[in-house]
């Protein structure tokens, strides 16, 4: 696939990074209200989807309209092939593999950013994949894998493969998420692939928008934690005029959360977001305690509200 054939199915060239624990269905709804062009799942188990694990499979549920990647991680090229057998990717357009989570549980078991120092079965994943899906297939990765830097001969295998573009984060897995992306070797590594690249990594305003793109030269963006708590973050981005309404937003998050998941996990879930939608608000420190103590999600809206009211009133 060509770089046109990216650009044929993708509204625009910014891209919601997978978070797990954050870009569920409900977020991901709210990032593509605000012009996001392509959502992904949180990362998903391909080991986990072979056996039909229900949690695993219930990742994959999506609300939104528009462009949506699958995102699934796994360390065998099998495991794989029989994840994608099963019926559950039809609202997808690109199944993307995760080549870059540094997680320890994760990297101990030969996935995610441990597959960048095992090129072999890396590559021989990304084959298995392609040869299991007619969807476009993306891989995310970083920029080495321990303290190296093999970005650049990495993004080449991926081409190789098949890989219809790729996704790189400019820190390596021993950095985390700690320092500045390196942005450079993410423009190495355009110059040297022909298929689009994104640039993931620090990325949260228009100004790094507009810097990482003439810095680089990348197809589009991937923004992660700039997006947390702000799926405006995306109207922001393109210079567009918008406006948001906070109460609004926790209230549609919560109703997408409720069609598919039990309540009292829902109002789980919740929490961690509210905590991102309310951060810089003055005094919702201190309101997080009361909020923690909701068990409905009937009685975490009203705190919310109140809580907002009372802001707005001060
Ligand atoms: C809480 C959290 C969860 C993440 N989950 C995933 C994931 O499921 N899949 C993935 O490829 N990357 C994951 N990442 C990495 C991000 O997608 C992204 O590469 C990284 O945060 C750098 O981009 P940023 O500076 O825009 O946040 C996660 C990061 C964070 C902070």
């Amino acid at each position: 696939m060509t770089e046109k054939g990216i650009a044929k199915i993708l509204p625009n060239d910014m891209v919601l990074s997978p978070l797990a624990g954050y870009t569920d269905a409900g977020f991901r709804t709210l990032a593509k209200d605000f012009g996001c062009g392509l959502t992904v799942t949180e990362m998903v188990s391909a080991k986990g989807l072979a056996m039909n694990n229900h949690v695993s499979r219930d990742l994959l549920y999506a609300a939104e309209k528009g462009v949506v990647a699958a995102q699934l991680f796994g360390g065998e090229p099998d495991a794989f092939v029989a994840a994608l057998e099963k019926k559950c990717f039809d609202r997808f357009e690109i199944i993307d593999i995760n080549m870059g989570c540094p997680q320890k549980k994760i990297v101990g078991n030969g996935e995610g950013c441990a597959l960048m120092a095992d090129v072999k079965r890396a590559e021989k994943i990304i084959l298995a994949v392609k040869k299991s899906t007619d969807k476009l297939v993306t891989v995310k990765f970083r920029k080495g894998f321990g303290n190296e830097n093999t970005a650049v001969e990495f993004a080449k295998m991926c081409e190789g493969a098949g890989a219809d573009a790729i996704t790189v984060h400019g820190r390596t897995s021993n950095e985390m998420f700690s320092g500045r992306a390196d942005w450079s070797v993410i423009k190495d590594v355009v110059s040297a692939v022909k298929i689009p690249v994104f640039a993931n990594g620090d990325i949260a305003s228009r100004e790094d928008y507009l810097n990482v793109k003439e810095m680089t030269g990348c197809f589009g963006v991937s923004v992660g934690r700039g997006a947390m708590g702000k799926p405006y973050v995306f109207a922001e981005i393109s210079g567009n005029d918008f406006s948001f309404d906070l109460m609004s937003a926790i209230k549609k998050h919560f109703e997408i959360l409720l069609s598919f998941m039990p309540e009292r996990l829902c109002v789980n879930e919740m929490k961690k977001h509210i905590c991102c939608y309310l951060k810089g608000i003055k005094g919702s420190r201190k309101a997080m305690p009361l909020l923690q103590s909701a068990r409905t999600a009937e009685e975490t809206l009203r705190l919310v509200d109140e809580f907002l009211s009372f802001d707005a009133s001060c």
